[in-house]
């Protein structure tokens, strides 16, 4: 776990390339700096770009958190962590609703591979509220079933999950301190919300007990997308 080393060797700032092709993505990452920031390429990028493009990402000085949220039977899930695994990335991502067998699979797939990057699970998303969970069946209150899914997520032997950093007090206090709590929706105190609701800034969500903040359009959309990024950075140190 790297979760609590200093900003400079483990950056707490993970950019979002959610952006359509390789070149575009590619054109915002020359301007960033790899001491500052790791880089989180999705499913669109992931699709368009394809693996060689996370491979070559992953091979310049920039850690890539491949956010592919693998959820498929155990031995799918973790042929597909394997295949990540040897792509070069730093961290990697299943569901936990695959269940604590899924889980384990998958961590002892990462554990095989060389690279052994961290492995944290979604719990539920963000966009469901407790009539979606409801209508799949879930009906167990949504707070308890986010804190549920990362028990198990924990007892599999994972490092942590992806939450909202209004949720990531509670699952501190409850999960322990080495728990990797990764957390989007984060706006500087300035910037616009775009289409975020539920917003927290950087140096708040550092003081809930984020490990890690995934930051999209406050860096990707600035006119100067380093300057976005060193005053951010500057905010999560002096938190
Ligand atoms: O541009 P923005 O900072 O809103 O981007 C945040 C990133 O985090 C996007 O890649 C988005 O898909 C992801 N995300 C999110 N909210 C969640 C889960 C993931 O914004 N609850």
């Amino acid at each position: 776990m790297q979760a609590n080393s200093s900003n400079h060797h483990d950056p707490k700032i993970i950019v979002a390339l959610d952006y359509a092709d390789a070149d575009s993505a590619l054109e915002l990452v020359s301007q960033l700096d790899p001491a500052l920031c790791r880089l989180k390429v999705g499913k669109e990028l992931f699709t368009a770009a394809g693996p060689q493009f996370v491979e070559k990402l992953a091979s310049s000085n920039f850690g890539v958190f491949l956010d592919l949220k693998f959820h498929d039977i155990p031995n799918t899930v973790a042929k597909a962590c394997s295949a990540a695994s040897n792509l070069g990335v730093w961290m990697l991502n299943v569901h936990a609703s695959g269940g604590i067998e899924m889980m384990q699979a998958a961590k002892q797939a990462v554990d095989r591979s060389a690279a052994k990057p961290l492995l944290i699970a979604v719990t539920v998303l963000t966009s469901m509220n407790q009539e979606t969970l409801n209508q799949i069946g879930i009906h167990t209150d949504l707070p308890t079933h986010v804190l549920n899914l990362a028990r198990l997520t924990q007892q599999a032997g994972l490092d942590g999950v992806v939450c909202s950093a209004l949720e990531a007090q509670m699952l501190r206090s409850n999960l322990g301190r080495e728990f990797c709590l990764v957390t989007p929706g984060i706006r500087p105190a300035n910037a616009s919300k775009d289409d975020q609701s539920r917003i927290v800034t950087p140096a708040d969500a550092l003081a809930l007990g984020s490990s890690y903040l995934v930051i999209g359009r406050p860096i990707t959309k600035a006119a100067d997308p380093l300057a976005a990024l060193e005053a951010i950075s500057k905010e999560c140190i002096s938190a």
